[in-house]
């Protein structure tokens, strides 16, 4: 028995990652790295000191980031407010500006002066003001021997109290956000800015150069930058859209760095990386890894099947519907590389065997045994409401139809507000809409929905007819939908809107899925999370685990760090790190939407007039490098050892997309955007050489 526990010791040593780390794995929490990860990073090229990144009594790095919308990161780039992000984080508004006399999405925008600049109602951008450890304050009150409920009900009166006191005489917003599954809970206070105007924005045949193509891919020539201001009120304070207001004086704005980089520098990326499952449980995985990607992988390829062909045969279509597609594309082509990324490395075996090795670990702590067995046996529990989840939201709430009876079925009251809600809604929907499209993807979604999903979990009443709802509804007739909005009747709505078939089977769904499906997955994932959270901190005690911890990321700011390398994606290959202008021009091909380079750059390129930006006869345009980053980074400064800009975050190597459970220094790899090609962009292509005057270069 003994020797038996000692194997599996030295077999799980050897075999185990989790939670031992490897070299440029981790998104650290910016507070800490200055009794943490400093001395590594200055060891690796860093040359500055922590209170540089994060200070709270002084300006540091971290004021001159933001978390932009609720999903990207931006930088400041000027003292007068201007911000870099994505080209794909700003699409959103860049498309609502944009009409058929002002086609933006084509053009490419470029304002010439601040009265040009373009205000975008419902766009914030966040600074963090502070980030503090509150894990006493949360569990204040809390004990070891308590049940579930009753810690949550104090937990949450505690974070009210935490955040009110974060908030109280200031203009701040507050969040407490747990670590580490809850072993660890920390505050952080942001300063909100609404004002934000578009200033820059190269055209899409630039900023998405490539496409879904060249989506998550290495090599990439994407130009995947759009750039902002930010407005306050005249004493610098956030304030709504006025045109009063001021650009902003931010505390701190980034130095840009023109000497370009070289394989082996040092960089890192300061951003809000969105969500990671590090240490997740080996079942969890095998679950991801073996059902949910493929099946969810399956019904998207239906979708974009029948996007495509409808999109390639009508250019009309083609803009309609590339928004939608880019979005369904965008998590399919990820979770191939996912499934692919965690056979490969065998992240189930490797954690099924450091489980094995926790166990032994744990076997004279009653605190701890048996916890890694619990899980297990909770995820076998869980994985047919998981699965049916899965289909809900890629099957049934992917029907476009559905999701906007959706919109009707919850109206609650059909008071004039709410018509003209609707209204607003369904003009949005109509707009972007083919009913054709919609049908023949419902109709083979919903095949497959039937085919896998067992029939406890579906409506009563047998097969679903397709046909028949789509034939009967008035949903899909933006006429029709007008002139019954139009009615001032709002019984006659209700009861048209009641009796409508898509509103009918959306409801039928909508009550199998509250009352079958979800109530059981909540409650067995709350067990779920209570057992992390006894995992968690085993794993954090047992020795030899690894000392180097990081919290999954939760859409906070981190650090992550590593070095501008190339990979070997497949046998044979060699990736070198870094890309330019030569590959946009050896894609080029006007005949292919997303490979049209405009002609403006295609010009430049003959005569080879690049001014200041030429780099060896070329213009560089992305690198690539190992921090570790994910969804959210996008727009994420890329930094060198002096904390200057090198470039801008945008993607991820596909090989290496499984990185948000397992990281592999030999393949996971950021992809950023070279900050020179954006200049040279704003410069010689867009025109807008001014913006140039207000930024600070270090040559
Ligand atoms: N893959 C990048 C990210 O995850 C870019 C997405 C937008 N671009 C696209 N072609 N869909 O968000
Ligand atoms: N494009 C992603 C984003 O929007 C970043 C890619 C990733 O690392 O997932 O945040």
């Amino acid at each position: 028995m003994r020797k038996l526990s000692f194997f599996i010791l030295l077999f799980g040593l050897v075999l185990s990652l989790c939670p031992a780390l490897r070299a440029d794995e981790g998104m650290w929490l910016p507070s800490l790295i200055e009794q943490g990860h400093i001395k590594d990073m200055r060891a690796k090229g860093f040359r500055l000191k922590a209170q540089d990144l994060y200070a709270v009594n002084r300006a540091s790095l971290k004021d001159a980031i933001v978390r932009f919308g609720s999903g990207c990161t931006g930088e400041l780039i000027s003292d007068q407010g201007l911000l870099i992000t994505n080209h794909h984080c700003g699409y959103g508004q860049i498309q609502q500006h944009s009409s058929v006399e002002h086609d933006y999405l084509t053009d490419g925008f470029a304002a010439m002066n601040r009265d040009e600049e373009l205000p975008n109602p419902g766009l914030t951008v966040s600074f963090l003001v502070e980030m503090r450890d509150v894990t006493d304050s949360i569990l204040k009150g809390v004990t070891n021997t308590m049940d579930e409920t009753e810690r949550q009900q104090i937990v949450e009166a505690n974070k009210k109290e935490v955040v009110g006191s974060a908030t109280e005489g200031n203009h701040y917003r507050a969040s407490v956000e747990a670590l580490y599954y809850g072993n660890q809970y920390f505050l952080f206070v942001y300063e909100v800015f609404e004002d934000v105007r578009l200033v820059f924005a190269p055209p899409s045949a630039v900023g998405k150069f490539g496409g879904d193509t060249d989506n998550w891919m290495w090599p990439r020539h994407t130009g995947d930058f759009s750039i902002f201001r930010v407005y306050a009120s005249p004493d610098n304070k956030p304030a709504p859209y006025s045109p009063d207001n001021v650009p902003y004086v931010p505390k701190k704005s980034f130095t840009i760095s023109l000497k370009g980089i070289r394989p082996g520098d040092f960089t890192f990326v300061y951003g809000f990386p969105g969500r990671t499952y590090q240490y997740l449980h080996s079942e969890a995985v095998r679950y991801i890894q073996e059902k949910s990607d493929p099946h969810k992988v399956r019904l998207r390829t239906l979708r974009l099947e029948v996007m495509n062909r409808a999109q390639a045969a009508d250019p009309a279509v083609r803009i309609q519907y590339a928004a939608k597609n880019a979005n369904v594309s965008n998590a399919w082509k990820k979770w191939q590389g996912e499934m692919k990324g965690l056979k490969r490395l065998g992240t189930v075996a490797k954690k099924q065997a450091f489980e094995r090795r926790f166990e032994a670990w744990a076997a004279d702590k009653p605190e701890y045994a048996g916890v890694t067995e619990r899980l297990a046996r909770l995820y076998d529990s869980l994985e047919p409401y998981a699965f049916a989840r899965d289909y809900h939201t890629e099957a049934v709430l992917a029907i476009e139809l559905f999701r906007f009876a959706g919109t009707f079925a919850g109206v609650e009251e059909w008071t004039p507000e709410a018509i003209e809600q609707v209204r607003k809604r369904s003009a949005a929907f109509f707009k972007d809409y083919v009913p054709a499209i919609d049908r023949e993807t419902a109709r083979r979604l919903l095949e497959e929905y039937e085919r896998h999903v067992p029939e406890s979990f579906r409506p009563q009443g047998g097969k679903i007819d397709v046909g028949a709802i789509f034939d009967s509804t008035l949903l899909v007739d933006s006429v029709r939908v007008g002139r019954l909005l139009a009615e001032g009747d709002t019984a006659a709505v209700r009861r048209i809107v009641d009796s409508d078939a898509a509103v009918r089977a959306f409801r039928a769904f909508t009550a199998v899925y509250k009352t079958r499906i979800e109530p059981a997955y909540k409650e067995l994932n709350g067990q779920i999370d209570r057992l992390y959270r006894t995992y968690m901190r085993g794993m954090m005690e047992m020795p030899g685990a690894g000392k180097a911890f990081y919290p999954d990321a939760n859409s906070t700011l981190r650090i992550a760090y590593g070095k501008v390398e190339g990979y070997r994606p497949v046998d044979a290959v060699v990736y070198e790190p870094v890309s330019t202008l030569e590959g946009v021009m050896e894609k080029d091909n006007p005949e292919i939407y997303d490979y049209n380079v405009p002609a403006r750059l295609r010009r430049l390129y003959e005569t080879k007039d690049y001014g200041r930006w030429a780099v060896n006869g070329t213009v560089p345009v992305a690198f690539i490098a190992t921090n570790h980053t994910t969804g959210g980074n996008s727009g994420s400064p890329v930094l060198n050892g002096r904390g200057e800009l090198i470039g801008v975050n945008f993607d991820r190597c596909w090989e290496g997309t499984m990185s948000d459970l397992e990281y592999d220094p030999e393949v996971c790899r950021n992809i950023a955007l070279d900050i020179r090609y954006a200049l040279f962009l704003i410069d010689r292509v867009g025109g807008a050489g001014y913006l140039l005057d207000e930024m600070k270069f270090a040559e």
